[in-house]
């Protein structure tokens, strides 16, 4: 493959508060993809990835776990870059923000935005939520709460440095409109313009001094740098930039990165801070930015303290690291949130790769051995109309999938570049079908013809599979590699891949062929995930001290107190009772119920997760506690118009709220 040049790409760095759930591991499978892809075209990449480790949030958990910061983020940062190399996640650098090199970096960067500048010490009064490290004022709070994250928010007053981020807002907005592919897809941009930039930007506090767990500004040590600050700024320190002008090489090499992919959640870090950190600096922008959509888990965001979370190893374990990719890659397509959840892996895994793919090998190589003795031999016999028609139609779809999947590629629809390459596997399912070597094999002794189209229909099975692998290798490197070896053959260089026949006549494939993919049975599926699900439950309830008991031996249940708030507050809620009057499963969802609520004279539709407690027939008559004013949501597909309100104990367990006498439907609850 002809040289391309080099191709620098960066996932986001994974806060070390905990084990990053598959969700956060979509993303490093996502750049890996990518990477990998460069590489078979050509270009010389280098993929960057990491570990954020500085904050408060990361200081709090250290103390629960009665361990020092440091030692905190060194164990968690080895399971973050463990999982990775689980995934087979093919990184050049990992990096992170505790490396001593980074550190002096930040803090040069600082010190010298303080002499040019650029900051100021001021004070800062304002509400704070700690787990996302970010100071609000009333007004951009959402109902109360922080706006990004949707938790609770406490006011804070602290000594800062702020970084005056409007002498550069001109020019930043000038730079978007006039880099159109700077932000992608192009409604994260919108977003980004119309909700942020062009009202105007406020000067960003860019250091704290409430706790001690960052890197300390070195000029005034009672301050440490603010970790969106330090985090960013991995980008540059992990290629060797130096803020006094002595970069290394490969700085000057790589740097603008080529990519920066980072969740829909952290996108205004990314387009707005770090374009003006950078410009302060003097350097060029990274070429783009594209914020990917999220693995979510029955339509809702994964937590561990609702005991809703999915871990890459526990699916390596039971599905094997290429079907846990080709799920994750597959199911969250460019600009949609993706679904997961153990059953739907299966189901996929089972249709896709046991079925189209896995079996289309087996019976290929298996049909080599049997009628040939594994000899693959290409004995270009004279072809009817129809046959002619029918290899040529194969030909084409297959020699036309690296263009197809090039042109998706380029926009990263990687889901969509996905569905071109099995589009070959099916269509070889197809020429199977089509060719029906079954029967040409029972005749193959008695008429050379059909011999010879036998042998030619499996040369050009064998050939069109290791085309679709060799596409297929970036996305499912160790099914492609063990796919080539079944076939007898190396993996091609894309430059190869528009070219039908390269397959050595004569070659051999194995005689030994393994499934690739063996069918998964559901219960099995059902049994290891609700194994772990309980192993989950224990090590939270273990981390909870249990469920706590009161003094005449009931179970109680004590929750963190949420801040007080006003009867104004609690007004704009509006509770009724509904009466279910139909109600059922929602497809594919092994959680959700979908219930029909009469309140007063209308009727809502109602999404809850709630199928593992009630039954849809046990629900139908019920007299259920309704918020009737929240605000409409999808959930798995299905449009809800509120909520059911249930009790929860420690365990999971659920109750129904019900009116303890006879009320009417839409009886208001005051
Ligand atoms: N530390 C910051 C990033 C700093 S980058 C200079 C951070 N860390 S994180 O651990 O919370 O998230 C890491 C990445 O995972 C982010 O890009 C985030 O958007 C992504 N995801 C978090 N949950 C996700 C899903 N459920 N699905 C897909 N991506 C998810 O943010």
């Amino acid at each position: 493959m002809q040289n391309k040049g080099s191709y620098y790409l960066t996932t986001a760095i994974a806060y070390t508060s905990g084990k990053p759930h598959i969700g956060n591991n979509y993303e490093v499978v996502l750049a890996d993809s990518i990477a990998r892809y460069k590489r078979k075209e050509g270009y010389e990449v280098f993929f960057q990835t990491g570990t954020d480790e500085h904050g408060q949030k990361i200081e709090i958990k250290a103390q629960e776990a009665g361990v020092t910061p440091k030692e905190y983020v060194d164990r968690v940062a080895g399971e973050i870059r463990g999982l990775c190399d689980l995934l087979n996640i093919s990184y050049d650098k990992f990096i992170r923000t505790t490396d001593a090199s980074h550190e002096r970096q930040v803090q040069k960067m600082f010190k010298r935005f303080y002499d040019q500048g650029d900051i100021y010490k001021g004070s800062y009064e304002g509400m704070y939520c700690t787990p996302c490290e970010s100071f609000w004022t009333e007004l951009q709070l959402v109902d109360g709460k922080c706006p990004d994250c949707g938790r609770e928010v406490k006011p804070a007053k602290e000594e800062a440095y702020f970084f005056r981020m409007s002498k550069y807002t001109d020019r930043l907005i000038q730079y978007i409109n006039e880099h159109p592919e700077f932000i992608q897809p192009v409604s994260r941009k919108n977003e980004m313009m119309n909700n942020f930039l062009l009202p105007g930007l406020q000067d960003l506090c860019l250091s704290r001094t409430s706790f001690r767990w960052g890197i300390p500004v070195d000029f005034d040590d009672r301050h440490v740098v603010y970790v969106w600050f330090d985090a960013l700024t991995n980008y540059i320190t992990g290629i060797g930039y130096d803020a006094d002008g002595d970069s290394s090489e490969q700085y000057k090499k790589l740097w603008p990165a080529d990519l920066h992919l980072v969740g829909k959640d952290i996108i205004r870090f990314h387009t707005i801070y770090w374009p003006i950190f950078l410009m302060a600096l003097g350097e060029p922008l990274p070429k783009q930015i594209f914020g990917h959509p999220w693995l979510m888990m029955n339509g809702g965001k994964m937590s561990k303290s609702k005991g809703n979370v999915i871990y890459a190893d526990d699916l390596v374990e039971f599905f094997g690291v290429d079907a846990v990719r080709y799920y994750v890659l597959h199911e969250t397509p460019y600009e949609n949130d993706g679904n997961v959840t153990w059953e739907l892996i299966a189901e996929k895994t089972n249709a896709d790769l046991a079925n189209t793919l896995g079996n289309l090998v087996n019976r290929t190589v298996s049909m080599s051995n049997k009628y040939f003795g594994g000899i693959v031999e290409n004995k270009d016999v004279r072809l009817s109309e129809n046959d002619r028609a029918i290899d040529e139609d194969l030909k084409n779809t297959v020699t036309g999938a690296y263009g197809q999947c090039q042109a998706q590629m380029e926009s990263l629809r990687v889901a969509d570049a996905l569905t071109e390459i099995f589009g070959i596997f099916k269509r070889c399912n197809k020429y199977i079908d089509e060719t029906e070597p079954w029967v040409l094999g029972k005749e193959k002794d008695s008429d050379p013809a059909k011999g010879g189209r036998l042998a030619t229909v499996l040369y050009n099975l064998v050939e069109s599979i290791l085309i679709g692998a060799s596409l297929l290798e970036p996305f499912m490197p160790e099914t492609s590699g063990k796919i080539a070896s079944q076939l007898g053959a190396e993996l091609r260089e894309f430059d190869m891949l528009g070219r039908f026949g390269l397959y050595p006549n004569g070659n051999r494939v194995t005689d030994k062929p393994e499934i690739l993919f063996a069918r998964l049975d559901m219960k099995e599926v059902e049994k290891r995930e609700a194994e772990i699900a309980e192993a989950q439950k224990a090590e939270t309830a273990e981390k909870a001290g249990g469920q706590e008991e009161n003094g005449e031996g009931q179970p109680v249940v004590d929750l963190e107190a949420k801040p007080e708030i006003t009867y104004e507050d609690f007004a704009k809620l509006q509770f009724q009772v509904g009466e279910i009057i139909a109600c059922e499963a929602v497809p594919k969802s092994k959680k959700l119920l979908c219930s029909q609520v009469k309140i007063g004279s209308q009727v809502k539709q109602i999404v809850s997760g709630i199928k593992a407690h009630y039954s849809p027939e046990e629900m139908v008559g019920k007299k259920v506690m309704v918020l009737v004013n929240l605000k409409p949501a999808v959930l798995a597909g299905v449009k809800s118009e509120g909520m059911l309100l249930c009790a929860e104990d420690q365990e999971g367990n659920l109750a129904l709220m019900t009116p303890e006498k006879a009320m009417p439907a839409g009886a208001e609850i005051c």
